[in-house]
């Protein structure tokens, strides 16, 4: 039994539906669980997560446009053998991924690594199409789809409920619920750069109150689906 921790790969492909949100949030849950993360950079445009955690943690940016952020990934992923990857992604790397994922996919076996998909997505349609053709290229993951509350509430998202994909997904993965942030703190996240370990010390009483009860709901749906003992 090998005790190697997965990677985690936020995906979504579109803009603005929480990637970078749900990925901070994720290393956060894990560093709290005393678990060892490096996160990977995929928004080369906009490196949003890495610039908000690179003083705490270990991080790499890589643009999986092209084959060699792709070979990079794999390399990173086989020399921090004792951490969690966390893989936050940027919109427009579904063609990167459909042409170049398989460099990753082919190496999870000799990796040992599991490869856990968070796909976070908002009430359209096109979220789901999207995540029907990223699984093709990794037929072997795991996939969760986060239904991001910043868009309502998880009722509101029918067109995923009544979903044929929503059935292929809770076979092996689970639906969840990433909570809502008030916008005056999510704005000063995001505004400042900050983590949410360096939130939780710098904001204001009101502020980070908000963000102790949000963070509290992040905990409660991430341990759903992570593992905090490492082993896979
Ligand atoms: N659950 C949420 N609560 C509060 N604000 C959110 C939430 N999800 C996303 N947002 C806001 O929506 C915007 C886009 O989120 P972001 O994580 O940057 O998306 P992506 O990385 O998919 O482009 C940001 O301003 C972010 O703060
Ligand atoms: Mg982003």
């Amino acid at each position: 039994m090998t005790t190697t921790y997965p990677i985690y790969l936020v995906g979504g492909s579109k803009g603005g539906v929480g990637k970078s949100l749900v990925a901070l949030a994720l290393a956060d849950h894990l560093q709290r669980s005393d678990i060892p993360v490096t996160l990977v950079e995929t928004d080369t445009s906009n490196p949003d997560v890495m610039k908000s955690v690179q003083d705490e943690m270990h991080c790499i940016a890589y643009d999986l446009d092209d084959a060699d952020g792709w070979i990079g990934l794999v390399n990173t992923c086989d020399e921090r053998r004792d951490a969690a990857i966390v893989v936050n992604t940027a919109a427009r790397s579904q063609p990167g991924v459909a042409r170049f994922g398989a460099t990753l996919a082919g190496t999870l076996g000799d990796l040992q690594r599991e490869l856990v998909v968070l796909w976070v997505i908002n009430r359209q349609r096109d979220s789901l199409e999207l995540l029907h053709a990223f699984s093709r290229t990794f037929p072997g993951a795991v996939t969760h789809v986060v239904r991001n509350g910043y868009f309502g509430p998880p009722e509101k998202f029918t067109l995923y409920r009544d979903s044929q994909l929503r059935r292929v997904v809770e076979a092996h993965g689970r639906s969840l619920d990433f909570p809502d942030l008030a916008d005056r703190v999510a704005d000063e996240l995001r505004s400042q750069r900050l983590s949410i370990r360096r939130a939780a010390q710098a904001m204001h009483m009101g502020e980070r109150a908000e963000l102790l009860r949000w963070r509290s709901l992040c905990d409660t749906m991430f341990s759903k689906v992570i593992r905090t003992d490492g082993r896979v």
